[in-house]
């Protein structure tokens, strides 16, 4: 039997699982809140939808009981708390910190062969602090935030050019902040080079547009976004589940690709069974390879606290 486990029932866990269970990716989705009766409300009620929506996948909720999710496949961590306004990702690092490693420590107690997929934020340092607990090998700990980022550029450039979004292609590479790494020369549109369907300024708006993208949501709702960060994280458990071996810029543990060492960050990878099967080495440019040391420079910074407060 298959099982895929979210940690956290809240607006982005919730939406995960929804997304997963309609994809039938897997005979079992289990929510796990620390809120009493939480995720087991969830459950039922995106259960019920099951005769509506036309899926067999069985959804269940657990108040932090984990024995109920042992021998999952993948587990998606979401647990944590959602930016406010005025708030950085950054800001979130201590308490989510705490929640990221407890939680850890219980998943790897009733699932040791688990994939586990990170979306809590500061992303990068949430990827890492999993990772250092867990102690499985980096092909089996990641984290969600360039598909996020990428369908934000995407969704831009579908509303600018009035082009389906399924037609644009994108990469995206670096840390899940502001100074993420959109690749206008990795851009097409149904194989068309952007560059030749949008002006420059045009082109360097949307990209700064997309920087900004989570904190453009974060004012018009107070709180994080949900629905595009579920569903990303969903498509990662479906290409996993499907040992699909799709393409996606994921969060992963670099030893040496591109340059840099011993740090996650975002990077195109092949995803399958395996968790990451391959990092996909792009020939960056200069200017590109700048831009991309400089991301993975205020990530490390910022995964530096984490050793400090851990
Ligand atoms: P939310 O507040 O709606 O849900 C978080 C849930 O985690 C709550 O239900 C809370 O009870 C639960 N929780 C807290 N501590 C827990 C623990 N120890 N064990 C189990 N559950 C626990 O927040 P939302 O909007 O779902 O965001 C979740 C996280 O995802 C935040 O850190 C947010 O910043 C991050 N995020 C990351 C994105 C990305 O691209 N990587 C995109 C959007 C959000
Ligand atoms: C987002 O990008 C806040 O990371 C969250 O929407």
């Amino acid at each position: 039997m298959s099982k895929v486990t979210v940690v956290g029932a809240g607006n982005v866990g919730a939406t995960c699982a929804e997304c997963i269970a309609r994809a039938e990716v897997c005979n079992e989705v289990v929510l796990v809140d620390i809120k009493e009766n939480f995720a087991e409300g969830k459950a039922l009620d995106q259960w019920q939808t099951a005769p509506i929506n036309y899926f067999d996948t069985r959804v269940t909720g657990s108040t932090n009981d984990y024995t109920k999710t042992a021998g999952s496949d993948v587990v998606v961590i979401t647990s944590g708390i959602p930016r406010k306004p005025g708030m950085s990702r950054d800001d979130l690092i201590s308490t989510n910190a705490k929640i990221v490693k407890s939680v850890t420590e219980n998943v790897i107690k009733h699932s040791p062969d688990a994939i586990i997929i990170v979306v809590s934020n500061p992303l990068d340092v949430m990827t890492y602090q999993a990772y250092l607990t867990s102690q499985f090998p980096s092909h089996r700990v990641l984290g969600m935030a360039g598909i996020l980022d990428t369908a934000r550029y995407r969704a831009f450039l579908a509303s600018e050019l009035n082009v389906s979004p399924k037609d644009i292609q994108a990469v995206l590479m670096g840390g899940h902040g502001d100074t993420m790494v959109p690749l206008p020369r990795y851009t097409t549109v149904a194989g068309i080079p952007v560059t030749e369907l949008i002006p420059a300024d045009r082109l360097e708006a949307i990209i700064e547009r997309t920087k900004n993208g989570g904190g453009e949501i974060v004012k018009l709702l107070e709180t994080s976004a949900w629905y595009a960060p579920g569903a990303a994280a969903a498509q990662m458990v479906e290409a996993i589940m499907k040992d699909s071996q799709r393409i996606f810029p994921c969060c992963a543990w670099l030893t040496g690709q591109y340059g840099i060492n011993e740090l996650y960050l975002g990077v195109p990878v092949k995803l399958g069974r395996k968790g990451i099967e391959q990092i996909i080495e792009l020939k960056l440019n200069e200017e590109e390879m700048a831009l991309l040391h400089q991301s993975a420079a205020a990530v490390r910074e910022v995964s530096e606290v984490l050793s400090k407060i851990s």
